[in-house]
Parts: structure tokens; C-alpha cells; sequence
């Protein structure tokens, strides 16, 4: 098979790297792709986001299966357009897209579904979101309705910040709205479902951590960390979030003529009452995919080709490493508010040539070459290290014994990545 994977991040470096371990595949393409997947794959530019851009580079490269990583171009429909043109693609339409795309509309399907979630108002003015917040009081839960990179979900105690983030969401006029949640309590986990338009196929369960500072405090990022497995989550967590929350949305996606082709990331907090979906994604999570790639031993092309081919009844069940995996990543000064970047990076090749690299590699995210093709910084989050150990406490060890041999000057990471879940401090 050859495949194209569309995207830039760690995660669509972790998703080459899968994809070349796989026999069944001969070439993999990436658009853009990223330094790292250079040395992995061809890498081609395109603007992601452009459906006619994307289709021209699949037919030039006559490749079998088009893997889209981010959500943007999922949004656009490039996955329609991909179909449209007979090419086959792994990742939802435009309209299923809207499950992330629009956290009212993925209110509205698990509304429809009867999926256990967060009760929730979505207001489009100053009044509806006052009186919003004071139903449902301190700690206060305000999301931007449509796309923000991970950072439009305000959690706060302050009703001023909660109000502020509101009318924020709301100045961006047009047909701006802002969803006020009920607070969720309890540990977070992320599920990465495998779909078809009919099956689900669940991964294994992973955490990340998505506030900038250790013990999860600080503003909201796109990740800073993950690690698989959940020791810690309750018996049968994964059927039951198929049962309950999986299958019913790939049902009403059907039942609606918009069917579910792609990765549900189910995004949970496991409360004292059940699990409760948090969000929705309609890709694969980023960093927890490096996490739960690095895990994962069956052939990943095999499997979303046959999801691509709405034939996932008939794979073979999953085949998953007994090993931990921990990702850390290293992101650049100022991230998330203003990340520096052109700074330079050292160590990795020292790195790949350590006895740690046998348990250990780095995938790229924001880096690129300058001018005199050395290693750079281009974006906030820079690196994930990605280390495989007998349990948590072993891949911790040796991510952050790989980490500390990266140079990035000004550059931090979080120190407790899955900290708690090594000490069994976690209860779910
Ligand atoms: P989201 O972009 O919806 O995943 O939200 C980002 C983060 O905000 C989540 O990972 C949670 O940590 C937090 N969050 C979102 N919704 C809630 C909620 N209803 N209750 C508590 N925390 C939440
Ligand atoms: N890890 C969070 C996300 O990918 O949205």
C-alpha cells in the first residue's frame, strides 16, 4: 500500500512511524509533514485545508489510502472530496466533522443518542450567558463553540474570568455561541474509537495532560503529555464507553445519512456517577496517539484501510504491547501564550545513538530546517519523547532521561507526567 498522511504535528509523525512499521505498506507520503517524517517518508507540501489541493496530490502519488491527521482539513471536507474522487481516505466528512467541529452540534447528537454527558446551555448573548453561569455556579465551565486548538475551554472558580471568556467567544460575531457546562469531577481519559460508518473498533485508553504547568495548573494547551495504559481505570470501562457512547453516535451518524468514518476520540471524565463524555474529537488525539501508537502491534494501515472499506466486522481483534508507553513533550519558551521560536535543537542525533534509544524515540512537531539546514524550533509544541518501559515508572524514567538530553534553550516540559498514575495515586 502506499498512503498519504495529511498533517505536520507529533501525531502525524507517530502515525508515519506506525504506518512504515506495517509489511503491508511500501510507501508512505506526508503533506506536509515535518523534519522528522522526512527521514521516515516523501515529504510534499500542500495547503492542508484545500479539498481540490489535496485530491491532486493523492492522484499524483496514486497512493491507496489517505490518512487526515488534524482537524482542519477534516472540517473543510477533504475527506469528502477524497470520496468524491474515488480515492480512500480515513477520516470523517464535513458534516460529521461538526461532532468537534461544533460542541452545540455534538450536544445535539448525544442529546439524540442519549450519551452520558455534561447538561449544558449554549448562548448567543451576554444575558443567556449570565444567567447560564449563575445556574450553574462555581467551578465554572465555558467553551467556545467552534475550533480552538485545544485553548477554548476556560475551567474557573472567578466568574469574572468565566464571564470575560464568554463575551470573548461571543465577540466573534457572525453566528458566534458560547457553551456553559456543568463541572465534571474525576479523572480524565481519552478513547480513541475506530469507525467504519457501522463498527467501532476501540484502541486502549490513554491520558493526557492539558494544562502547561506541573500538577495541572496554569492555562489550557494542546497537550503536554500522555501515557498508555489506564492500570487505573475500572473493569470493562472500554466496552461499556463503546456501548454506551461509541456505538449509539455511529448509530445516530448513520440514522442522520452522515455516516462516521475516522476516529471518535471520546474524551471522558469518569465521575462518581459514570463516565461522562467531556468532548468529542473526529481524529486521532494529540499526544496521546504518540502514547497509544507506540503500543499498538497489529499493522495500522490494515486496520484503517479496512475502516476506509467499512469492513472493520471482519478484522482481527487488536494486538497491543504488555508495555507502558509515556510521552513527554517539549515545547518552546512562552508557550503557550507566545512561543519563541528559531531556536536551535541539539541532542537528538546523540540521542538516536544512545542504548535509551532502543526503548525510546522522538517524534517532531514544531521544528524545521533554516537556512543552513540545521534543526530549529517553528512552533510551541516542539518534540514528543516517546518512551516504552515494564511499567509506568520505567517509561517515565527513560522519557525523561531522553529529555533531558534535548537541547532547547528556554524550552520546558512538564516534570509529572504520569506521575500520579505510577505512584497509584489515581481513583477512579
Ligand atoms: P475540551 O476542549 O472540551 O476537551 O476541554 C478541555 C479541558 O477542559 C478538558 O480536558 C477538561 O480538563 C476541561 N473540561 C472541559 N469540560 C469540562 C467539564 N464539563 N467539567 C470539568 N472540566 C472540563
Ligand atoms: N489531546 C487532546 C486533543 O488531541 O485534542
Amino acid at each position: 500500500m502506499k498512503v498519504l498522511v495529511i498533517g505536520s504535528g507529533a501525531r502525524e509523525h507517530a502515525l508515519v512511524r506506525a504506518l512504515t512499521l506495517d509489511p503491508t505498506v511500501a510507501a508512505v507520503i506526508a503533506a506536509p509533514g515535518n523534519p522528522g517524517t522526512d527521514a521516515l517518508a516523501l515529504n510534499e507540501p500542500v495547503d492542508a485545508t484545500d479539498p481540490a489541493a489535496v485530491v491532486d496530490l493523492a492522484r499524483r502519488h496514486e497512493v491507496d489510502l489517505v490518512v487526515v491527521g488534524p482537524e482542519a482539513p477534516l472540517v473543510a471536507g477533504v475527506a469528502d472530496a477524497l470520496r468524491g474522487a474515488g480515492i480512500r481516505c480515513f477520516g470523517p466528512g464535513a458534516q460529521a466533522a461538526r461532532l468537534e467541529g461544533s460542541k452545540a452540534y455534538a450536544k445535539e447528537v448525544m442529546a439524540a443518542a442519549e450519551v452520558p454527558t455534561a447538561m449544558a446551555h449554549v448562548c448567543t448573548d451576554e444575558a443567556q450567558l449570565a444567567e447560564a453561569l449563575d445556574a450553574f455556579g462555581a467551578p465554572f465551565v465555558v467553551k467556545d463553540d467552534g475550533l480552538a486548538a485545544g485553548k477554548g475551554v476556560v475551567v474557573t472558580e472567578d466568574r469574572e474570568v468565566a464571564m470575560a471568556h464568554g463575551l470573548a467567544c461571543l465577540a466573534k460575531g457572525g453566528d458566534a455561541r458560547v457553551v456553559i457546562e456543568e463541572f465534571l469531577d474525576g479523572p480524565e481519559a481519552s478513547l480513541f474509537c475506530i469507525c467504519d460508518g457501522t463498527t467501532v473498533v476501540p484502541l486502549d485508553l490513554a491520558q493526557d495532560f492539558k494544562r502547561i504547568f506541573d500538577g495541572d495548573e496554569g492555562p489550557n494547551t494542546g497537550g503536554m503529555g500522555a501515557y498508555s495504559p489506564l492500570a487505573w481505570a475500572p473493569q470493562g470501562l472500554v466496552d461499556d464507553v463503546v456501548a454506551r457512547v461509541a456505538q449509539p453516535v455511529v448509530d445516530e451518524m448513520a440514522r442522520r445519512g452522515t455516516p462516521f468514518v475516522g476516529v471518535l476520540y471520546v474524551g471522558l471524565a469518569l465521575t462518581s456517577r459514570g463516565p461522562r463524555v467531556i468532548e468529542f474529537n473526529v481524529r486521532f488525539g494529540d499526544p496521546e496517539t504518540q502514547s497509544v501508537l507506540a503500543r499498538l502491534e497489529s499493522p495500522l494501515a490494515v486496520l484503517l484501510a479496512a475502516a476506509a472499506d467499512g469492513r472493520l466486522e471482519d478484522h482481527d481483534p487488536l494486538r497491543w504491547s504488555a508495555q507502558s508507553a509515556v510521552t513527554v513533550v517539549v515545547a518552546a519558551e512562552g508557550y503557550p501564550a507566545s512561543p519563541v521560536t528559531g531556536v536551535a535543537i541539539d541532542g537528538l542525533e546523540e540521542l538516536a545513538a544512545d542504548d535509551l534509544a532502543e526503548h525510546v524515540h522522538v517524534l517532531h512537531a514544531g521544528t524545521a530546517h533554516d537556512d543552513e539546514g540545521a534543526l530549529v524550533s517553528s512552533g510551541g509544541r516542539v518534540l514528543s519523547v516517546v518512551a516504552l518501559g515494564d511499567d509506568l515508572a520505567q517509561a517515565r524514567d527513560r522519557a525523561y532521561e531522553a529529555v533531558a538530553e534535548v537541547g532547547l534553550e528556554g524550552g520546558h516540559h512538564r516534570t509529572d507526567i504520569a506521575l500520579r498514575a505510577a505512584r497509584g495515586e489515581i481513583r477512579a
